[in-house]
């Protein structure tokens, strides 16, 4: 693919002289005052990006020429900023942030989900010992990761998420679980997704066969298209609705939370939420040079515009956030993988960049040789908590950040080595720090929130409508209609694939 010349401001940051990090900390001493910035729990440190005051100043101007202040304005007011698809994006609201309408509706909503988990609890729906979470996507990936970054918080019930049609994936879930206890928690925005609807039923067939008198009455269902469910089976007293202007990748903060806020209680569901506000009036309200999200941006804009990354790395120093890079993954890929601006005319440059990464140090020991020494350049961004979420011996968590902050300046710093050039290190690589002071439901809600605004901001910077999702698509409607009308028409490399794998069918 080819990429088109960088509108105004990225051209003139461009032609700007490139920073050395190996020095940059003498050739600006300032920069720690200027480039960490906290809010709240969360402390970033862009010092070790090549940003510079006159990097700084250009990304200013393509905020000003962009029109961000009311495009961010236009979000918050709940305005249609999905313009393909004609509807507003309002995950602001769930937190209590937007339009006052539509907060007025989720905190109608939130008050429901509510008091179906106190009768829950009460025994409404029989004994329950394990939450059975359907979904995938956004109707999966968030869930998850906050149940696994808070289940230290006291978790109240075993808890399995199943997105995978792959039937191993629900067999093993099943395998763990006592059809007797459970609880089945269907989340799909729009009730028709074909995993969902999948594992959905044979979840139901399980209970059959170990005969449970009425396993539609174990259901929940989280959707925004709640006569589908009532259609599939389940009570309307038993569906937990959310918003349309709910994006399915913004949708934790929605009814889609639910096995969170059974699972973790409705406290910590509260603190989520309200963390996520935080950041979300930080954003809002904040000058650009010192807004967090924005910033992040800029880091983005610079490394993958500019420079013409291909990836980003992010590795979490917390076992707890080992999730945090394929949640990312859906938020940033799916939000601006994308090849034409709003109005449909195509991209002036590269768009979103491969999100990958991993947790630390596992991956010192697997993919760190690239980052230090490999021909790509690809800005790292590490994510480490003060406190720890165990009680063993300190020296771990000592160990950990102490690993992960030596990274940092190594990649930064670089080692050279002119008697042997395998063992040198170029240096001059650049990452990002996030230190959290703890991973409570208030920090991981501002930190996703940060994130989903970063991916915002990043999609205003370059035209894009982040909110769209249509590249996925294609491939359902190929799949859907081997399934309809069988395999006909492929090439011959498909058709050899079915003849061989589903037996010609
Ligand atoms: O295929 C992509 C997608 O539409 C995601 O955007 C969404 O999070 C996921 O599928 C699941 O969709 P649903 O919640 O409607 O089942």
């Amino acid at each position: 693919m080819t990429s088109p010349a960088l509108p105004g401001p990225l051209a003139s940051i461009a032609a700007l002289p490139q920073a050395d990090l190996k020095s940059i900390f003498t050739t600006d001493p300032d920069r720690l005052s200027k480039l960490v910035l906290t809010q709240g729990p969360i402390r970033f440190d862009w010092s070790k990006t090549h940003l510079t005051d006159d990097l700084m100043a250009g990304f200013l101007k393509l905020v000003e020429e962009q029109g961000f202040a009311a495009q961010r304005d236009a979000l918050f007011a709940g305005e249609a900023v999905n313009n393909t698809e004609g509807r507003a994006a309002e995950h602001p609201a769930e937190r209590g942030e937007g339009n006052a309408q539509s907060v007025a509706q989720a905190k109608m909503l939130h008050a429901r989900m509510r008091a179906l988990i106190d009768a829950i609890e009460a025994g409404a729906l029989g004994e329950i010992r394990h939450i059975l979470h359907i979904g995938i996507g956004g109707s999966a990936l968030g869930p998850d990761l906050i149940i696994d970054a808070l289940d230290g918080e006291g978790i109240r019930y075993d808890v399995a998420i199943v997105s995978n049609v792959d039937g191993t994936a629900l067999e093993r879930a099943l395998d763990s679980f006592d059809p007797k206890y459970t609880l089945i928690a269907v989340a799909s925005k729009t009730f028709t997704t074909t995993e969902t609807m999948l594992n959905a039923a044979s979840a139901i067939n399980w209970m059959v066969e170990a005969g449970v008198e009425d396993p539609y009455g174990r259901v929940i269902a989280l959707t925004a298209s709640p006569d589908r469910a009532i259609a599939w089976g389940v009570d309307e007293t038993r569906i937990l609705p959310f918003a349309e202007s709910v994006g399915g990748r913004y949708s934790l903060w929605s009814s889609i939370g639910f096995p969170a806020a059974l699972s973790l209680g409705w406290d910590a569901f509260e603190s989520l939420l309200e963390g996520a506000a935080a950041m979300d009036r930080h954003f809002r309200l904040s000058a650009p040079e010192e807004n967090a999200p924005l910033i992040a941006a800029f880091v983005d804009q610079y490394y993958t515009r500019v420079l013409g990354c291909q990836t980003r790395a992010l590795f979490a120093y917390d076992e707890r956030l080992k999730l945090l890079p394929s949640y990312l993954q859906q938020l940033e890929m799916e939000s601006n993988g994308k090849s034409v601006k709003r109005d449909g005319t195509p991209v002036d440059g590269p768009t979103a960049p491969i999100t990958w990464g991993g947790v630390g140090t596992d991956a010192q020991h697997a993919v760190f040789q690239l980052l230090h020494q490999g021909t790509i350049l690809s800005p790292v961004e590490f994510i480490a908590s003060i406190e720890p979420g165990h009680v063993l011996d300190p020296a771990h968590h000592r160990a950990l950040l102490v690993n992960c902050f030596a990274q940092g300046a190594a990649l930064m710093r670089g080692k050279e080595n002119a008697d042997d050039p395998a063992r040198a290190y170029p240096g001059n690589r650049p990452s990002t720090t996030i230190l959290v002071e703890d991973v409570t439901p208030e920090v991981v809600g501002a930190l996703l929130s940060f994130y989903e605004h970063r991916t915002f901001a990043n999609a205003v910077l370059m035209g894009i409508n982040p909110f769209d999702q249509f590249g996925v698509e294609l491939g359902k409607e190929i799949a859907k209609s081997i399934e309809m009308d069988g395999p006909t028409g492929f090439d011959p490399s498909t058709m050899a694939l079915i003849d061989l794998a589903l037996g010609g069918e």
